[in-house]
């Protein structure tokens, strides 16, 4: 155990202890116990200072800005001292200490950066053959663990069923804050899925909604939806769900043309009526930093015309009917009828979701829905975790 200070609130397992050092004219060279060797710049270092002067102890931000040391700052002496941390004196007389769980968390060698990024790409792509992920209602109220099985599941899968909810109207919110507040929208804090006579959305009558993803209108997209089941004595009405990751890395391997036309000629969506508007352009698939897919943004009823080049607009077409052509395909859908007392909760900018058409003349049928973005899914797991 040692007792260096951490800018932050996780903790770091030593994963191997510091074994030597060399001090370079730039860079300090650790090797580890178990072989590695990681270079950190003394910049790097310097600028990574966690002492009660860089960083303000109560709410292990930093205040020091690097600007405001030397560029050229030297490091005096380095050791790894009896309780295993690095410890470094600056020619400028500072002193800085780092823990070595943190350090090699940190690490910037090639092999602990790439070991990072395998750990950062958990997510499980799926088909029809989804074992559905399915949770019980009580047990995610009650018990953090669960709580925490569940949130793992909506960021790796996306998709997941609860059970043995109540089926009052507006109960819904106690799930929802489980994990963090809800997003409001123009729809409400809960939105009633219903069918209206003065229906402001297609999702408000009784016709099928193809596949899509909810409110792709705005610059963000939801991150996670929910629907839960208080009525459903209609026949008809089903829900469908497709990975639409699933569907874009297939496009990728199977049309690369089409594929990258969807990444990058922007579609507008639209959501009106008589109070507001909402438009949105952006490709219907949205690729990282690191060329991974992060979302799909894709509701037919509620897009724009399309506007690209003379060029460009065959391919997008094509482009469009192959990806539309694939959600259509038995090998992706999971098809599921909700019985009262059940949710749905899913990655909104991933998980495609679509309803068959219901009779509302054989019953009723009453979903509420919220919506809660995806930075609190994953604060609320990395908070669980701690
Ligand atoms: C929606 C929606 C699904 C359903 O309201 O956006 O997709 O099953 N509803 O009614
Ligand atoms: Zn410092
Ligand atoms: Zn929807």
């Amino acid at each position: 155990m040692n007792t260096a200070v951490l800018a932050d609130y996780r903790s770091y397992p030593l994963i191997s202890p510091l074994a030597s050092l060399q001090l370079l004219p730039d860079q300090v060279q650790v090797h580890w116990a178990d072989g590695r060797a990681s270079p950190f710049h003394h910049q790097w270092l310097r600028d990574n200072c966690p002492c009660p002067h860089c960083v303000y102890s109560v709410t292990r931000e930093q205040v020091l800005e690097i600007i405001d040391v030397p560029d050229d700052l030297g490091c005096a002496a380095a050791h790894i001292d009896e309780q295993g941390c690095l410890a470094l004196s600056w020619t400028d007389g500072h002193r800085s200490r780092f823990d070595p769980g943190w350090l090699r968390a940190h690490a910037y060698d090639r092999q602990s950066r790439e070991e990072r990024q395998a750990a950062r790409v958990q997510r499980q792509l799926w088909d029809a053959s989804l074992q559905l992920p399915a949770f019980e209602y009580q047990a995610l109220m009650d018990d953090s663990q669960a709580l925490l099985q569940w949130l793992l599941a909506l960021r790796d899968t996306g998709l997941t069923q609860v059970r043995g909810a109540p089926t009052e109207p507006g109960s819904l919110a106690q799930i929802a804050r489980r994990i963090a507040f809800i997003r409001e929208s123009n729809f409400g804090v809960l939105f009633n899925v219903q069918s209206k006579a003065d229906a402001d959305s297609n999702a408000y009558t009784a016709f099928n909604l193809p596949l899509h993803s909810d409110l792709p209108t705005r610059e963000l997209q939801p991150g996670l939806q929910f629907l839960h089941c208080l009525v459903n004595d209609a026949v008809g009405g089903e829900s469908i769900f497709v990975d639409g990751f699933a569907i874009a890395e297939s496009l990728r391997r199977e049309d690369p043309e089409a594929f990258r036309a969807l990444c990058e000629i922007p579609v507008e969506f639209r959501n009106k009526d008589r109070h507001s508007d909402y438009r949105c352009l952006a490709p219907i698939i949205a690729l990282d930093a690191l060329g991974q897919i992060a979302e799909i943004r894709m509701a037919n009823f509620l897009r724009g015309p399309f506007d690209t080049s003379e060029q460009q607009m065959p391919l997008l077409y094509r482009a469009y009917r192959r990806f539309i052509g694939m959600t259509r395909e038995a090998r992706f859908r999971v098809i599921r009828r909700l019985d009262p007392g059940q949710l749905w909760c899913f990655d909104n900018r991933r998980t495609l979701h679509a309803r068959n058409a219901f009779d509302p003349a054989s019953g009723a049928r009453h979903f509420q829905g919220c919506y809660i973005d995806r930075d609190e899914l994953l604060s609320r797991i990395l908070v669980l975790q701690r």
